[in-house]
């Protein structure tokens, strides 16, 4: 979205861009996709099986149709590739636990009013759940799974060994890594309830044999090991500017010299902070969901890191269209002798956080 709104048309037109998202989340709330499965189907007979009236389901097919999720041949309705695999929870590539996700986050965006007054997220007084952890970290994979492989055949390991995917929840990182290096080895730094979740996740891929799991709150411990690689995918977002220097400290002291850390995020890269537009959106998520996140332009992280002490800090190519975020990853080197650090021993102050 580069384009300026500048005119009351333009105005209407952005806010009015709900319409779409609503009827596919409509549609998502109803399970359409699942009903209809591999089955054509004509609307009296659709409604009678959803149990919904006739008069709103005609408009809702329609509506599916024109997006191009559904197929309308006269009188009939079947589902395209993408809803009767992807969209359909009797297919095995259902992507359930991000659409539900995408489901919840629809009600919560609705009440940004309160986290702007508030400067707090929504539901700053719930802990975070083991059971909440879970349906996220599965939300977390059903996300990445097709773009993790396509990542990893571009971030090139080299030489490495030893790979720590710090927040790796799922694994669905470290696991494409694994795939991608035959020799290498990977640890999945998470808490408990996520690293249950990678433990399924990586039973059902050849690679999961090399895996690790690291149970630790790494804003509060140190990470033990050494490292020649660590990979911070989608956590920096997550935490203060404060909290990032002192996890990327923490970092250094757990990465072998000459090691890299690369970080993964949404990224700004404008002078004034506000581009991609999809990176200053996503600070709107971290400002409903954490207490303390946000999202930083590259420069401010390049800082960062190198205040922390890291070398040669740089952006990592990727190619458009297998990116996770546009211009989204950095690379920074830990010195071949590392400088005395004393981040084994000190916590920071952890922020709480839902993600
Ligand atoms: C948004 S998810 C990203 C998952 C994965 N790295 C990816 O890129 O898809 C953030 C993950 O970081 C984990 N995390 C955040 N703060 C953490 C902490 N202080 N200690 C351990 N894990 C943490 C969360 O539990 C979650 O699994």
């Amino acid at each position: 979205m580069r384009r300026p709104i500048t005119t009351f048309d333009g105005f209407r037109n952005a806010v009015s861009a709900y319409r779409l998202p609503v009827v596919l989340l409509a549609a998502l709330e109803l399970d359409l996709f699942t009903v209809v499965g591999h089955r054509i189907w004509t609307v009296p007979e659709l409604a009678k099986k959803l149990r919904v009236s006739e008069r709103g389901l005609a408009v809702l097919c329609r509506n599916l149709a024109m997006a191009g999720v559904l197929l309308k041949q006269g009188a009939t309705y079947k589902n395209t590739r993408l809803g009767g695999t992807e969209l359909n929870a009797d297919h095995p590539a259902y992507r359930g636990g991000y659409l539900d996700l995408i489901k919840t986050h629809w009600h919560d965006w609705c009440r940004l009013p309160e986290s702007i007054r508030s400067g707090l997220p929504i539901d700053h007084d719930v802990p975070d759940s083991p059971e909440w952890r879970k349906r996220f970290t599965w939300a977390m994979h059903h996300r990445t799974l097709e773009i993790a492989p396509a990542i990893a055949a571009q971030v090139k390991l080299g030489r490495a060994h030893t790979l720590l995917d710090l927040g790796g929840g799922p694994a669905t990182y470290a696991l494409a890594f694994l795939a991608q290096n035959p020799r290498l080895r990977a640890t999945v730094c998470d808490r408990d309830a996520a690293l249950n979740v990678a433990r399924e996740v990586a039973a059902t891929h050849k690679a999961g044999r090399r895996l690790s799991y690291l149970p630790l709150d790494f804003t509060k411990d140190a990470i033990p090991g050494t490292y020649d690689v660590i990979w911070y995918s989608n956590v920096l977002h997550i935490y203060s500017p404060e909290d990032n220097q002192a996890i990327f400290r923490r970092a250094l002291a757990a990465l072998a010299p000459g090691g890299r850390l690369i970080i993964q995020d949404a990224l700004l890269h404008d002078r004034e902070g506000l581009f991609p537009a999809d990176a200053s959106l996503f600070a709107v998520s971290m400002l409903l969901f954490t207490t303390g996140g946000d999202t930083y332009s590259a420069s401010e992280v390049k800082r960062w890191l190198s205040d922390a002490g890291f070398n040669r800090v740089k952006l990592l190519r990727i190619k458009k269209a297998t990116e996770d975020w546009e211009d989204g990853v950095l690379e920074a080197l830990a010195p071949e002798s590392p400088p005395k650090t004393n981040a084994r021993r000190t916590g920071s102050r952890g922020s709480s956080n839902s993600h």
